[in-house]
């Protein structure tokens, strides 16, 4: 048995598990609370609820970036520079249209991102109004570069974005080149809230550690989507949207849960580090994902869904695992007509405000991350020549 020492307590490093820094502090943060015992997430002090319900993802992304609310003038004012910021470099066009079609579009999304810190004069300007500028830049350009690379592969043109429009607007309007309904683009925007930030998640801890070497905001950013596409964290609204297909029907749902239980596999969208009740973005989506099904006429990604938690939920609740964020988004997208291997760049769409707003306050205040580990190999080996060996 050993112990890791964390910044506000000792944690007991079990032999069978690692910890995976469970409970360690290694931050001060004032942008995102969580009560995961409550299952309460607040953004600079206001309850997800609160924001899901009222503001839209402009005002939520001035928010974490600066602590307050914005005023209707710091609004408009953050509006007008996201529509600046909508365009597509050129060069960035081209290489994209030398990748496979098939390319993951995360992997596409971590390129195009570090691409965009090679066509950026001010990357490595670290002044906070250069770093800040910068994050606007990525909000805007991150779903761009996802619709593009949607089009590129499918040999379809992309329209153009309509700067004077929403993120949550122009992200529908580019990728099916067909005017979106309000409630749609209400949904959306509200699910961009939803996703914008999580205290300190994989990713963001991972943009985090990049940042505190004093490297720059891209290449902190490029560092977090790398960490948000495995299907532990991000990429698991597009495992649970797999586990739907699998399923197929609703009706076949018991037996698939069945499969899942005799094979002791883990079900995709439940269970969570910090969460021990159910997480209240999944309450939330869950909430519309029935609605959309209901205004598609399409309600079998729900309905499905909502089985595999009836099935498995009783079984669990006891060891605290609940369905966390992916598992109702999964099939609110899908109703939305989003192809299934865009959910997670999505969600880097909305993550990256909440990164940026950690890599600023990371900035502001830095000490370099460099734990340590505990050995547990050789000692005193002896090189010999290869002939000996
Ligand atoms: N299905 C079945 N069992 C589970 C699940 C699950 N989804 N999640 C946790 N468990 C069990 C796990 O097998 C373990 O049991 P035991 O103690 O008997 O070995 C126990 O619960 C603790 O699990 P853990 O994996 O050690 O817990 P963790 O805090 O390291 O992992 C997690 C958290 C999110 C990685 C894990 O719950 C998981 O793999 N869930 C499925 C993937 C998923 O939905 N990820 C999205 C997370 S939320 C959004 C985001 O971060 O992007």
């Amino acid at each position: 048995m050993t112990w890791l020492k964390g910044n506000s307590k000792e944690i007991k490093m079990s032999d069978k598990k690692p910890s995976g820094l469970e409970d360690v502090v290694v931050a001060q943060s004032s942008i995102c609370f969580i009560d995961g015992k409550r299952g309460q997430l607040v953004y600079r002090g206001y309850d997800i609820d609160d924001l899901a319900e009222n503001a839209s993802f402009e005002e939520v992304a001035y928010l974490l970036w600066n602590g307050r609310l914005p005023s209707q003038s710091e609004l408009d004012g953050l509006k007008a520079d996201l529509g600046a910021a909508m365009h597509f470099p050129k060069h960035l066009l081209e290489l994209l249209k030398e990748l496979p079609f098939d390319a993951s579009p995360m992997r596409v999304l971590s390129l195009a991102t570090a691409a965009l810190g090679i066509l950026d004069p001010d990357a490595d300007d670290m002044s906070p109004a250069a770093n800040r500028k910068k994050a606007i830049h990525l909000m805007a350009q991150l779903p761009i570069i996802t619709c593009a690379w949607h089009h590129i592969r499918n040999g379809t043109l992309m329209p153009s974005p309509k700067p004077e429009k929403s993120l949550a607007y122009n992200f529908l309007w580019l990728l099916n080149a067909l005017e979106p309904d309000d409630y749609a683009v209400d949904t959306f925007d509200a699910a961009l809230i939803l996703h914008a930030d999580h205290e300190l998640n994989a990713s963001t801890f991972s943009a985090r550690v990049t940042a505190a070497t004093l490297s720059d905001l891209h290449s902190a950013v490029t560092s977090a989507i790398g960490t948000l596409k495995g299907p532990l964290h991000g990429g698991a609204n597009e495992a649970v949207m797999q586990m739907l297909q699998e399923i197929g029907e609703v009706e076949n749902v018991p037996h698939y849960m069945e499969t899942l239980r005799a094979e002791k596999k883990k079900v995709m969208g439940f269970g969570h580090r910090v969460y021990k009740a159910k997480d209240p973005r999944a309450v939330i989506l869950e909430r519309m994902s029935e609605e959309l099904g209901k205004r598609a006429g399409d309600t079998k990604w729900f309905e499905m869904t909502r089985a595999v938690e009836a099935i498995f939920q009783p079984t669990v609740a006891e060891k605290g695992i609940f369905p966390n964020v992916d598992f109702y988004s999964a099939s609110a997208y899908q109703v939305m007509g989003i192809p299934r291997d865009l959910f997670t760049p999505i969600f880097a769409c909305s993550r990256v405000v909440g990164w940026t707003a950690h890599l600023l306050e990371q900035y502001a205040n830095n000490r370099l991350f460099r734990p340590s580990s505990d050995y547990v190999g050789e000692k005193g080996l002896k090189y010999a020549p290869i002939s000996q060996r």
